[in-house]
């Protein structure tokens, strides 16, 4: 496990730059915006890694995978505010959320965004989208605040293609609130130690308290 202080050093995907921002290097894709983000003058929005995993696990160097253009299934997707940067840099994105609130501002989202999909679903019933989503997606994102986050990972394992990664951010809190997060993160990798082979992992806790960035992929 890399300690959660570590310099960047992956490569970023295609799509995504570190600019200034107010006088301070910042991850950003070129897109709409959609949260208050700061926008510079060639249209690059600042991507808040202290609002995004996926963000917090890029800024932390690991490596992902990801190249830009991908397909990609992201399970919890809220209101759009990392699927939409995800979606300025990936290829088909398809956002799975089951709160209809934040998917009303989704849909909005992707109103812009003519590669991003919302869909209202669960994702631990995956089957109730398999009809929407491709086969052969190149990374699943996850990033849902719910008890099972292996159990979600593994049963979403069909949509990936072979040589595609898992791109996992594990809350120990919502597994169980009083256990210590590294037993958490123990147990979530034992569950998907079934589907998956582990790449890397490390602790996003300079940028979320008790999370887990986890890359790995099918078996
Ligand atoms: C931490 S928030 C996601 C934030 C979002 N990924 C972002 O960075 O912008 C977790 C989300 O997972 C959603 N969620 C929890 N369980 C879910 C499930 N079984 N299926 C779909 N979404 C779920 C919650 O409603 C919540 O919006």
């Amino acid at each position: 496990m890399s300690d959660d202080g570590s310099a960047a050093d992956a490569a970023l995907p295609d799509g995504v730059e570190r600019r200034t921002f107010g006088g301070r290097e910042r991850l950003s894709t070129r897109g709409e915006p959609v949260y208050g983000e700061p926008v510079d003058s060639d249209g690059w929005r600042a991507w808040d890694a202290g609002r995004s995993k996926l963000g917090a696990m890029l800024e932390l160097g690991m490596d992902t995978g990801l190249v830009g253009g991908e397909s990609v299934l992201y399970l919890g997707a809220a209101s759009g505010t990392t699927v939409s940067h995800v979606a300025d840099f990936a290829g088909p994105t398809y956002a799975v959320e089951f709160a209809p609130r934040p998917v009303r501002d989704l849909v909005g989202v992707a109103e812009d965004r003519d590669n991003l999909f919302p869909l209202l679903k669960d994702a631990r019933d995956p089957d109730s989208y398999a009809h929407v989503v491709e086969a052969g997606i190149d990374c699943l994102v996850m990033d849902v605040a719910t008890r099972g986050q292996a159990t979600v990972a593994v049963r979403n394992r069909q949509f990936l293609a072979d040589d595609g990664r898992l791109l996992m951010a594990v809350k120990a809190r919502s597994e169980d609130v009083t256990a210590e997060p590294d037993d958490v993160f123990d147990d979530v990798i034992a569950e998907l130690d079934s589907a998956y082979e582990l790449l890397e992992t490390a602790r996003l806790d300079r940028f979320h308290a008790d999370h887990l960035g986890i890359v790995a992929r099918p078996k």
